[in-house]
C-alpha cells in the first residue's frame, strides 16, 4: 500500500511513519506544511527508504493537495496534520480554526474528488482515516467529586462531543466534517481519538518533555493549578502501531477510542519523571525541588480517561508500554538524543529547514 499521513514530521506523525517504514512493507508519502511543530529530523532514520517521499505542503492549498494526490496515488490516507498546542490555542486560535477545521474540509474535499476517480476496487478500498483526541469529550469526573464505591466513568466511543477548548472544539469540528462526508458522499472514511501520548520526539513545549528538559536545565518545573488533573498516557509508539491497524483492519464509518490505561495526575507524572533523574543523573538536591505551582490554565479539563475495549476486542491491540516502562524509556531517550533537542531548542534545525525548503512559518 502507498499512504499518503498529514502531519508526519510531528511528533505522532513521524512515530508512524518510522512505524510503517521499519515494521511494514507499505510506502509513506509525508505531507507536512513543516510549521515549528514539524521537524525532519525525527524522520532521519527511514528518509532514506525508497519506500519514503515527502512534499512540503500546506492542507489550506487545495491545488496543492491535488497535485499530490495526482502525482503520488495513495491507497489510503492518515490525516493526522493539526495544530495540536491547547496553550497557543488560547493565545491565538487562528491558526486552529484555520488547519484543524478549513484544512480538514480542504483535505476531505480533495480525498473526495480523487476517490471519486479511482477504479471500483481501488475506490472500495480507499481509507481517509482521520486521527482525533479524546478532548473532543470534554472532562470526565474527579475521583474527588465521585462518591466513595462508586466506579469512575470513561470516555466510550458513544460519549457525546463537549469541548472546553479552542483546540478541542476544533478538532471536534474536523470529526464532524469527517463523519459528514462519510454519510453525505460515501467517503470511506475511519475516526480514532486518543488520549495522551508521550515518548520520544516530542516538541519541549508539552509537559512531559517540558519537565524532563526544564529539570537538567536547572529550570523551574511549572505545575498548572495543584496538579491534580488526570490524563490516560500512551506511549507514542503504541499509538502508531493502533493507528495502522485501524487504516488497514478498521471498519469504515467506525469510531476507535485509543488509550493506555495510563491515569495519572500530572503532579504524579512530574514526580515520576524527577524520580528518575534523580537516578540517571544524581544531584546534590532532588529535582523535586526544582516544582513551581504556576496559575491553572482557563478552562482547564479535570480528568480524561479512555475506555479502549473496542479497539482490543474488534482489532486485537493492547498497549505493549505500561506507564512506568514508557516513562522510563522516555527520559532515557531525552538524555540520548541531546543533538535533537539542542537543535530544536537553538533553531538550528530552523536555519537547516529554511536553506534546504525555503521560508518557514
Ligand atoms: N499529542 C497528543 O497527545 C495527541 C493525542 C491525541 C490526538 N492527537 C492528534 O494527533 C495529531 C498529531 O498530533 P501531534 O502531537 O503529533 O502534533 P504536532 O504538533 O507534534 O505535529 C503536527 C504536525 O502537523 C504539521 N502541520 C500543522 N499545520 C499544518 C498544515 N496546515 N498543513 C500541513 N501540515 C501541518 C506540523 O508541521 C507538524 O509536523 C493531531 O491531529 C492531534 O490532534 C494528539
Amino acid at each position: 500500500m502507498k499512504i499518503l499521513v498529514t502531519g508526519g514530521a510531528g511528533f505522532i506523525g513521524s512515530a508512524v511513519v518510522r512505524h510503517i517504514i521499519r515494521d511494514t512493507q507499505d510506502a509513506v508519502i509525508n505531507l507536512d506544511k513543516l510549521t515549528y511543530a514539524g521537524n525532519l529530523e525525527s524522520l532521519a532514520d527511514v528518509s532514506t527508504s525508497e519506500r519514503y517521499v515527502f512534499e512540503q505542503v500546506d492542507i489550506c492549498n487545495r491545488a496543492e493537495l491535488d497535485r499530490v494526490f495526482a502525482l503520488h496515488q495513495p491507497d489510503a490516507m492518515m490525516h493526522l496534520a493539526a495544530e495540536s498546542h491547547v496553550d497557543r490555542s488560547i493565545t491565538g486560535p487562528a491558526d486552529f480554526i484555520e488547519t484543524n477545521i478549513v484544512g480538514t474540509y480542504m483535505l476531505l474535499e480533495a480525498a473526495r474528488a480523487y476517490w471519486n476517480g479511482l477504479d471500483e476496487v481501488r475506490k472500495a478500498a480507499f481509507r481517509f482515516h482521520h486521527i482525533s483526541t479524546d478532548e473532543v469529550y470534554g472532562d470526565l469526573p474527579h475521583p474527588d467529586e465521585v462518591a466513595v464505591g462508586e466506579p469512575l466513568p470513561l470516555f466510550t466511543e458513544t460519549t457525546p462531543y463537549a469541548p472546553s477548548s479552542p483546540y478541542s472544539a476544533s478538532k471536534a469540528s474536523s470529526d464532524h466534517l469527517v463523519r459528514a462526508w462519510r454519510r453525505t458522499y460515501g467517503l470511506p472514511t475511519i475516526v480514532t481519538n486518543c488520549s495522551n501520548n508521550y515518548g520520544p520526539y516530542h516538541f519541549p513545549e508539552k509537559l512531559i518533555p517540558l519537565v524532563i528538559l526544564n529539570a537538567l536545565d536547572g529550570k523551574p518545573l511549572p505545575v498548572y493549578g495543584k496538579g491534580d488533573q488526570i490524563r490516560d498516557w500512551l506511549y507514542v509508539e503504541d499509538h502508531a502501531r493502533a493507528l495502522y491497524k485501524v487504516v488497514t483492519t478498521g471498519v469504515v464509518g467506525e469510531t476507535y477510542n485509543i488509550g493506555g490505561h495510563n491515569e495519572k495526575q500530572n503532579l504524579e507524572v512530574v514526580h515520576t519523571i524527577c524520580d528518575l533523574l534523580d537516578e540517571m543523573v544524581p544531584k546534590a538536591s532532588s529535582y523535586r525541588d526544582q516544582i513551581t505551582y504556576v496559575a491553572d490554565r482557563p478552562g482547564h479539563d479535570r480528568r480524561y480517561a479512555i475506555d479502549a475495549s473496542k479497539m482490543s476486542a474488534e482489532l486485537d491491540w493492547q498497549p505493549q508500554e505500561t506507564f512506568e516502562s514508557g516513562i522510563r524509556k522516555t527520559v532515557q531517550w531525552y538524555l540520548d538524543n541531546q543533538q535533537w533537542v539542542n537543535n530544536v531548542k537553538s533553531g538550528a534545525y530552523q536555519s537547516w529547514i529554511e536553506q534546504n525548503y525555503g521560508e518557514r512559518t
